[in-house]
């Protein structure tokens, strides 16, 4: 079919080049024309495992362009993926939303389906429907169809997706989404599609990352119960995994979850079920014990040594997970800026997110090209993100290179019984 995707984000970027790859034409559309330029060449504008090769690949099937209005037309199916960044009450922004709705309205030369893949609050679909077909010669389907991909796997994520979510209010737009999702439903991607209303189809999206960020929460705060009576979170969530009522994933106690999904969609849901006054209890409690975690190790840190200022301190891992340049909501963020407000002097390390860190900290941190000449004579070692070469380090090089090998671990890299043989003063998450 013919396909225009607004938006080269995670989102619009990762369908639009999944969708030529199952030989749909695909016009991949965004505001940014230096993005634009990347992609005509050949390159992604985001770090993600897999994309370039794909987007390399399916070439013919892909044009990039800022023209919106010649994108839009002649088009059988037009999604929309663009960003729904957090508002300051933690309500979600719609407003790229609905500039490119107007855009497509104002451009489309036939009857169309549109797709939203953005997150969007439940009811927007109906919103949107609204706004396209008032006083608009073409009728327009909206279809909620929802994204669960995660960055670092976005691409496996979208072809070998766990289950795809449709929202459909009539028959027509249900048969063209049947046929346009054919390819992925056979081998070798054997995906399954789910159809139900809209309103349900843009909850599952809220409800599973919700879900997803509430696991982590409640395996937090478990974790911080068993450094209270003495218990280690890692046998316990091994324990607790091979229940499959359960299961064993989503379980990794840390520093808190960070991205641009959990943080912000937490939030649009708490913020929408508070407005509607019907106030989800747990969602609250998720955020407050994420907000609480991202500092626990610096909170340890400040009562073990009282005194901070010009201490040197190396940061291990600053993305929010590896895998991705990605630093939005990464703990790393937060931190930083309390070691520095407590005159810490601060060297950071990551395998590919130092360029984005630079343009938050500039000048007022230093940055090392290596784990080796991080934590060279260093004071303090924190770990944020647990990139395999932090994993996988000689343990004995912190008490060569450091000061003194006082390392905090805010995602459990290192096993314990390991750690002991190399005289690490080693703090972590429950353990
Ligand atoms: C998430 C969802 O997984 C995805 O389905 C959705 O579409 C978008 O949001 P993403 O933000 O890319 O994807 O990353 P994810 O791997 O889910 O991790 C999110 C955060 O949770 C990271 O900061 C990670 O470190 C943290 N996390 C994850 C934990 O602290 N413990 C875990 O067990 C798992």
């Amino acid at each position: 079919m013919e396909v225009a995707v607004a938006g080269t984000g995670y989102v619009g970027l990762v369908t639009g080049v999944s969708l030529a790859h199952i030989n749909h034409h695909v016009t991949c559309i965004d505001i940014d024309q230096n993005k634009i330029d990347i992609m005509n060449k050949g390159i992604s504008p985001i770090y993600e495992d897999k994309l370039e090769d794909l987007m390399k690949k399916n070439r013919s099937n892909l044009k990039y362009t800022t023209d919106y209005k010649e994108a839009y037309k002649n088009k059988d199916v037009i999604f929309v993926g663009v960003g729904t960044p957090e508002r300051e009450d933690g309500s979600a922004n719609l407003d790229y939303v609905y500039q490119v709705i107007d855009q497509i309205k104002a451009s489309i030369n036939k009857d169309c389906v549109v797709i939203i893949k953005s997150t969007v609050p439940i009811g927007t679909n109906d919103i949107i429907e609204e706004k396209l077909n008032t006083d608009s010669k073409y009728k327009i389907d909206v279809v909620s169809n929802p994204e669960f991909l995660a960055q670092g796997t976005a691409v496996k994520d979208t072809l070998y997706a766990s289950r795809i979510i449709i929202g459909v209010e009539n028959d027509h737009a249900k048969k063209i989404m049947e046929e346009f999702y054919l390819p992925l439903t056979k081998e070798p991607y054997n995906v399954p599609i789910i159809f139900m209303n809209r309103k349900s189809a843009e909850m599952v999206k809220y409800a599973s990352n919700n879900f997803l960020a509430l696991k982590i929460s409640f395996i937090n705060e478990i974790a911080n119960f068993c450094e209270s009576v003495g218990a280690n979170i890692e046998d316990v969530t091994k324990g607790m995994g091979y229940d499959s009522r359960i299961g064993n994933k989503f379980l990794n106690a840390g520093i808190g979850y960070g991205g641009s999904c959990f943080p912000k969609d937490t939030k649009a849901l708490h913020w929408l079920s508070k407005t509607l006054g019907n106030e989800l209890k747990t969602i609250k409690a998720c955020i407050e014990v994420n907000k609480a975690q991202k500092i626990k190790l610096f909170e340890k840190f400040k009562k073990d040594y009282p005194d901070l200022k010009n201490k040197k301190v190396a940061i291990l891992g600053v993305t929010f997970k590896p895998g991705t340049d990605d630093l939005r909501e990464a703990p790393s963020i937060i931190n930083t800026e309390l070691l520095l407000e407590c005159g810490c002097e601060v060297t950071a390390y990551d395998p590919i997110g130092l360029d984005n860190f630079r343009k938050i900290f500039k000048d007022k941190i230093m940055y090392a090209n290596t784990i080796i000449s991080a934590i060279k004579d260093k004071d303090v070692c924190f770990i944020f993100t647990e990139w395999p070469e932090i994993k996988n380090i000689d343990l004995k090089l912190y008490a060569k290179l450091m000061i003194k090998p006082v390392v905090y671990d805010g995602r459990n890299c290192y096993n314990l019984e390991e750690v002991k043989k190399h005289e690490i003063i080693y703090k972590s998450i429950g353990r």
